[in-house]
């Protein structure tokens, strides 16, 4: 019978817990063993293996987070890392491996995959900057949370006429800050892949306040080199009125922790069988994601070699609708 293991490594996102069920189920039903990888890549290295039944993985659908655990792994950057955690799957007699994640995690993949091992790749990360899915699991659920978030401040913010400026997770990709912007009506976003003028940005927030708006939310980016603590700090240093007094909210992993919303939970459950029924059928060094509506795979060395575009016109229709 053929073996098989289901990691998942990097930031968590809501979802994956859906997906390694699946991957667990969909492996038993092509009557393969399912292995579960615990702690990411430092689990492989380590040997740290779980054997897994369709009973271990109940229950878990609706938990945000992921069961099998995740870390960040220096030494799986490095070939000896590597190479152990081959040696380890080689002991266990597994000959297949699911990573589920985002960019970090679908490198790590395709290392493995150049050695000679087979691996698939699960699109998952909040921040939807990885190619090969035109969305991933676990950023509808972050959004959702940015959402509820923006709103509850837009109540307080007009009460006291104040703009707020809500930081919201994507250290290199302004996905999330751009869509929760739109949705949540902010006057102004920034992100990393466009350049703010802080002054501009002003002028932005002071019309807002002389046509009348109670309120201005400012929704930025953690990797936008105007992020929330250093635009409040320009403001400050430099002296810019607004009108509105400002404050300002990093949601930071709140995000990430969230109950995965039914959108998360079909998109990993789609994402996470095709892995396993595609691994238990031969094919490998591909990232299984949803292009176009379809459950889709584009080989590893594509996905970590591109970078995922960014409609940046959108930011041009939050500031229309923001008037
Ligand atoms: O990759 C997802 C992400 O949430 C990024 O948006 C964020 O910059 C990063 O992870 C935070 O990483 P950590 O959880 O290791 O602090």
């Amino acid at each position: 019978m053929k073996r098989i293991a289901v990691l998942t490594s990097g930031g968590d996102a809501p979802g994956m817990n859906a997906a390694i069920r699946a991957v667990v189920r969909t492996g038993l039903e092509k009557g393969c063993e399912v292995f579960g990888v615990q702690s990411g890549y430092q689990g492989l290295i380590t040997g740290d293996f779980i054997s897994m039944g369709a009973r271990d993985v109940g229950g878990i659908m609706q938990r945000g987070g992921t069961m099998l655990g995740s870390a960040r792994c220096p030494e799986f950057k490095t070939d000896e890392g590597r190479r152990k955690a081959i040696q380890q799957l080689d002991q266990q007699g597994i000959s297949g491996l699911v990573t589920i994640g985002g960019n970090g995690t679908q490198t790590g993949a395709q290392a493995l995959s150049q050695m000679g091992f087979p691996v698939i790749g699960v699109a998952s990360t909040i921040d939807n900057d990885l190619c090969g899915s035109d969305i991933t699991i676990g950023v509808d659920t972050a959004l959702n949370i940015a959402l509820e978030a923006i709103d509850r401040l837009k109540v307080t913010a007009s009460s006291h006429h104040r703009a707020f400026a809500v930081e919201v997770m994507g250290r290199d990709c302004g996905y999330v800050a751009l869509m929760a912007g739109i949705a949540g009506g902010a006057e102004a976003i920034t992100i990393p892949e466009v350049e703010t003028d802080p002054e501009a940005l002003a002028r932005e927030v002071r019309d807002a306040y002389e046509r009348g708006k109670p309120h201005a939310i400012i929704v930025a980016a953690e990797g936008a080199r105007y992020n929330a603590e250093r635009l409040m700090n320009y403001f400050r240093d430099n002296q810019v009125r607004l009108g509105f007094d400002l404050r300002i909210t990093v949601l930071g992993h709140v995000q990430r922790g969230g109950t995965p919303t039914f959108f998360d939970r079909i998109l990993a459950s789609r994402l996470g069988a095709a892995a396993a029924a595609r691994l238990s059928d031969g094919e490998h060094g591909v990232l299984v994601g949803l292009l176009k509506s379809e459950i889709r795979t584009t080989p590893l060395a594509e996905v970590v070699c591109g970078k995922k575009p960014l409609d940046k016109h959108l930011l041009e229709l939050a500031r229309v609708l923001a008037k």
